[in-house]
């Protein structure tokens, strides 16, 4: 059987990509930001995961508004970092946990959900930026990935408890995997934040440090939340949140917070990330 060694939820912000590409890592600006990260790239150093599990949303990169699926997995060889349109990254491809991720989909459908499959895909800075964070800028990433995509970015995205239980999948296939490998869990997306229309620029940050707390001692309400009251509470796009609840939703009902950092704004962001171990 697999492990799961841990559970991160983190934004997923573009600029922090950028703000690295730029070396504006001890900026006054950003400093703040990234310095609340050393202690999660310190946790994963020594954690050291075989296979990371990343849940996100593509941004109109790889999927657009033509095509949307509402859970799409991946399963391919390598992914790529897509071009989002400043040009090729500095970063090495992905390597998927191939094998595994097929289990995984496998699981899946075994439980009634009925994802995309994909077997050729590039994954945009809701993938690249959380990589970032955890692993720092690698010649080659220690981990494989397996990606999972949910729909946050066009009407109707998936009901905060069908990521749940898509969690709870999660960990059914982890723990019914022969191999031995150590898993880490990374939920991405928000904190609090609307990029469109007339609340553009909506930042809430008592919901924001509510979130960090809440949502390792007692996540229930937020599972319980409409996606309604997503949109109300964090923003049109702070939805994304609802992704941190597959992650979640793996771990034990019980979990040690190791480490949570807030920073607002990055770029039009609550920024925020969390470190969660199983408490036994
Ligand atoms: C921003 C945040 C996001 O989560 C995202 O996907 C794109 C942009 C931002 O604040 O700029
Ligand atoms: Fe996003």
């Amino acid at each position: 059987m697999a492990r799961i060694i841990g559970g991160i939820g983190t934004s997923h912000v573009p600029s922090i990509g950028a703000a690295l590409d730029k070396g504006l890592r001890d900026s006054a600006d950003w400093k703040p930001f990234f310095d609340g990260y050393e202690f999660g790239k310190q946790w994963m150093r020594d954690a050291k995961p075989d296979i990371a599990v990343v849940i996100f949303n593509d941004h109109g990169n790889t999927f657009f508004l033509d095509k949307v699926p509402t859970f799409a997995v991946g399963v391919a060889e390598t992914y790529q970092p897509v071009d989002e349109g400043w040009g090729p990254r500095a970063i090495p491809p992905f390597e998927g946990a191939v094998d595994f991720s097929w289990h995984f989909v496998d699981k899946l459908v075994e439980r009634h959900f009925d994802p995309l499959v994909c077997r050729e895909i590039e994954v945009d800075h809701g993938l690249q930026v959380p990589m970032e964070l955890f692993f720092g800028r690698p010649e080659r990433w220690p981990v494989k990935i397996l990606p999972i995509w949910v729909n946050t970015i066009q009407y109707p995205i998936p009901t905060p408890q069908r990521c749940w239980d898509m969690g709870l999948v999660l960990r059914e296939a982890i723990e019914s995997w022969p191999g031995d490998e150590r898993v880490v869990i990374m939920g991405t997306g928000g904190l609090s934040h609307q990029l469109q229309g007339a609340r553009a620029g909506f930042i809430n940050q008592p919901a924001d440090r509510a979130w960090l707390d809440g949502i390792a001692a007692d996540p229930e309400p937020y599972r319980a939340m409409s996606r309604e009251d997503y949109v109300e509470q964090f923003g049109s796009e702070g939805a994304e949140l609802i992704m941190w609840l597959v992650m979640r939703a793996a771990m034990d009902p019980e979990v040690k917070l190791l480490h949570k950092h807030y920073h607002a704004p990055a770029s039009m962001t609550g920024a925020g990330m969390v470190v969660l171990e199983n408490a036994g």
